[in-house]
């Protein structure tokens, strides 16, 4: 039997709802296999800075520090409940980016998954979504601009001015590259280089390095695509991505069209592999508009538990299990007031109901051997 422990950080506006979703498929997969998972709720966001005074306390980072995997919801507030926070205790700046940070989680993968039992959510055109989409970005989490020396002040003119510094060495390209190679062996056996060298010094050694590491995975064929035109070929034709690889900001930029190509960032989940630990996550806001009405779809944090499960406990066949019941439900028909609008030609459930169903269908699958 198997033990793992798991800090849950529910985090803001819609992460509560959507959290409880997800400990309701931790419980069936308890049921189901050889595994019990210790849960522990902390406060993690904008909440925690209101209750305990820092968004990241400190009691939150012991037990993420002896967790085994950590699973944290959406964090932030509105434009105008931000305001009330200090800068660098905002939640973005004084929680996510230093988690990332202590776990140097390098490496974030996010899935743009479409099949077609939710194609209907896409604004693509049925020609256009083909078999399907089925892309894992994998973005650079802990360098670049996000992490670089930032300075503001008054210039010699007396204007103001700001300076942030894009910077990486080639340790940190590799290893986020080698991740990509690992995973394109695992899939298509295609690598899409996402890159800005026609302008930026820092793509040209992304890609030197990019083609150095090539030759240990002869069979995979690498294309390099300059990123704003990427952005134009998702639109026109996302089939040709498999695996894309590409340093911080472009993947933050570029992940967050990929929901848009799925019609919703609520469809997004994602993992950030550190050297010793990982944390998931949606890749979407806190939603506060539609917080505490039960209507938020819990997808990418049902999603974020399905990718703890295979990339954290060795859990393959269970993940599987976990995406195709959630698609299952969208395939009977059945969706959420945020991803569909009345007369869309579904059947509209809440969040609660949304987890419920999910449960269900993967209560009535095989258990894995
Ligand atoms: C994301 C988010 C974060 C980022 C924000 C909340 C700091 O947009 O995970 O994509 O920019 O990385
Ligand atoms: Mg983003």
């Amino acid at each position: 039997m198997s033990h793992y422990k798991i800090a849950l950080l529910e985090g803001d506006g819609i992460g509560p709802e959507i959290a409880r979703e997800a400990v309701k498929v931790f419980k069936l997969v308890e049921e189901r296999n050889d595994v019990t998972f210790e849960i522990t709720h902390c406060d993690f966001g904008a909440g925690a800075y209101f209750k305990c005074g820092h968004p990241f306390p400190d009691e939150t980072k012991a037990v993420c520090d002896a967790a085994d995997a950590i699973i944290k919801g959406p964090i932030g507030l509105s434009h105008e409940e931000s305001q009330k926070i200090p800068v660098d205790m905002q939640p973005e700046r004084g929680a996510l980016l230093p988690m990332r940070r202590r776990y140097n989680t390098f490496a974030n993968f996010r899935p743009v998954s479409l099949p077609k039992a939710l194609a209907h959510f896409s604004p693509l055109k049925p020609e256009i979504i083909g078999e399907g989409i089925d892309i894992v970005m994998v973005r650079e989490l802990v360098g670049g601009l996000y992490f670089g020396e930032k300075e503001v002040g008054v210039n010699e003119q007396g204007l103001r001015y700001v300076r942030e510094t894009l910077e990486y060495d080639e340790g940190q390209i590799s290893r986020v590259v080698h991740e990509a190679f690992k995973l394109s062996m695992r899939r298509k056996k295609v690598l899409h280089n996402i890159h800005k060298s026609n302008v930026l010094k820092s793509s040209v050694l992304w890609n030197e390095v990019v083609e150095e590491i090539a030759p240990e995975y002869p069979e995979v064929e690498v294309r390099h695509v300059l990123v704003d035109a990427a952005a134009t070929l998702l639109c026109l034709n996302p089939g040709q991505f498999d695996v894309m690889v590409m340093e911080n900001m472009f993947g933050d930029i570029l992940s967050d069209q990929g929901g848009g190509i799925l019609g919703s960032l609520g469809l997004m989940p994602s993992s950030c592999k550190g050297p010793d630990k990982s944390y998931y996550e949606p890749s979407h806001g806190s939603a506060p508009d539609i917080a505490g009405k039960n209507i938020a779809n819990p997808y990418s944090m049902i999603g974020s538990v399905a990718m703890m499960l295979e990339d954290s406990f060795g859990m393959a066949e269970e993940s599987r299990n976990v995406w195709r019941a959630m698609q299952s439900v969208f395939g009977e028909g059945f969706s959420t007031p945020d991803l569909s609008k009345p007369g869309a030609g579904v059947t509209m459930i809440n969040t609660d109901e949304f987890g419920d169903k999910v449960v269900e269908a993967l209560a009535a699958m095989p258990r894995p051997a």
